[in-house]
């Protein structure tokens, strides 16, 4: 007998989206769906998957176990988001209407907008300021059933402020119920100040910026913006190499706007993951279909942007690619913290399949942070991230638009969200 310090009964559909992690092709429709499933874990880590009668046969329930009923709701890990810039000052509604008068992103980058208004901004706030600012959206994100995310630096761009950016993540991963996974990502942009001195701000990257953050072990990712007027192909790879010999992992934002390539290089390099890949060639596709780069796409991006382009993600799954989905929530091309929303734009813009959106959102998008071994999945051994979603059936997670279905969250085996509010811890 095993014991339990936390079950829930009878979910109507329970998605484990176990089995093998990643997921290619076919596998990615398995979510593991048991009806009227139940789940128990002791310790934070769960002990049980499957239903009422093995439940009764394994599993013996400690004096205060907490007993959740599962009855009409559907239960599914945390959602793991694997591309956050949460940790920014600002927001940019000004560029925003601009936008909607008809200016493109790029145009107003070239204006000086863009990234480098948050830069200005976050520049300016404290660490204290920064913090209080994340731990509203980290709260909002944890209502919305997101249990991990991973965050990037890159509106410092300067040695302190991105040390403060990363420090300011190190801080919240300590306080907030949310895992955060660290990455670096100094090279977001070209500061003002290095405008026309491009190699100099690549030199400061490599040579002090890079071992700073590893020594002080700031972060476990290192992320580079490979863009036509940013980041070339040979530069990206200049600092790619510099990083994996500093001991980093590996993402790129790549072929976001411009096809230059950024899945190739992310494939080749054995980065963990590209991500955007919109503007992703054939050659593209085949080589991350061949390879273990996750294919992360970010659907609300071409979504906020309004951008008839979207990334080819029938293309990328039927190929064999890992595809994840993530939010890019940033306050330039994506202000949203809704995983859930994203996994609606994936079926509804990309032609992804419910239970390909699901699985990309929590097994994958955790592969992408090396993090399949203890989330991503419901599975014994596992953490306990559930959430619990007042929806009679989980095609309802999509089918039903504009609503936060998301009733409880469980983090490590704690409820964190109960009936739509955040627990005080
Ligand atoms: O992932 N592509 C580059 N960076 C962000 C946007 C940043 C911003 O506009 O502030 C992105 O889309
Ligand atoms: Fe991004």
């Amino acid at each position: 007998m095993k014991s339990a310090d936390l079950v829930v009964t009878d979910c109507e559909h329970l998605l484990t989206c176990r089995g093998e992690i990643p997921k290619r092709k076919n596998n990615l429709q398995d979510v593991g769906l048991l009806e009227k499933g139940r789940i128990a874990s002791l310790g934070g880590k769960i002990v049980f998957v499957g239903d009422e009668s093995r439940f009764k046969e394994e599993v013996r329930l400690n004096e205060n176990a907490v007993v959740i009923d599962g009855n009409g709701l559907v239960g599914l890990p945390g959602f793991v988001d694997s591309h956050t810039h949460l940790p920014f000052a600002g927001t940019r509604e000004e560029e925003f209407v601009l936008r909607l008068k008809g200016y493109t992103y790029q145009q107003l980058a070239e204006k000086g907008m863009g990234i480098q208004t948050t830069v200005t901004a976050t520049r300016k706030a404290s660490q204290e300021e920064l913090c209080t600012l994340c731990l509203r959206r980290l709260d909002q994100m944890l209502l919305l059933g997101t249990t991990t995310i991973e965050a990037k630096s890159g509106y410092g761009l300067s040695l302190v402020d991105e040390v403060k950016q990363l420090e300011t993540l190190q801080e919240l991963d300590k306080i907030h119920p949310i895992d955060i996974v660290p990455t670096f990502m100094g090279a977001h942009e070209i500061p003002a100040e290095y405008k026309s001195r491009k190699k100099d701000y690549i030199g400061l990257l490599i040579h002090e910026m890079l071992p700073l953050v590893r020594e002080k072990n700031l972060a476990e990712f290192f992320d580079v913006f490979c863009e036509e007027g940013v980041f070339s192909l040979e530069e990206t790879r200049e600092l790619v190499r510099a990083a994996k010999e500093a001991g980093f992992k590996i993402k790129i934002h790549a072929d976001e706007f411009s096809p230059l390539g950024g899945a190739q290089l992310a494939a080749d390099e054995g980065a963990s993951s590209a991500d955007h890949l919109i503007a992703i060639t054939e050659e593209g596709i085949n080589k991350l279909s061949e390879s273990s780069t996750v294919a992360t796409l970010l659907p609300a991006v071409p979504f906020f942007l309004m951008q008839e382009r979207k990334a080819p993600a029938r293309k990328l799954i039927e190929g064999g690619a890992i595809v994840a989905l993530a939010t890019d929530f940033n306050p330039g091309s994506s202000m949203t913290e809704s995983m859930l929303f994203v996994l609606q734009l994936a079926v509804f813009t990309m032609k992804m399949s419910i239970e390909e959106a699901i699985n990309a959102s929590t097994s994958n998008a955790a592969y992408a942070l090396d993090m399949h071994e203890g989330v991503g999945s419901l599975e014994v051994g596992k953490k306990m991230d559930l959430i619990l979603c007042d929806v009679p059936n989980y095609p309802s997670l999509v089918y039903h638009l504009g609503i936060n279905p998301i009733k409880h969250v469980i983090k490590n085996g704690k409820i964190v969200v109960k009936d739509g509010e955040i627990v005080a811890n």
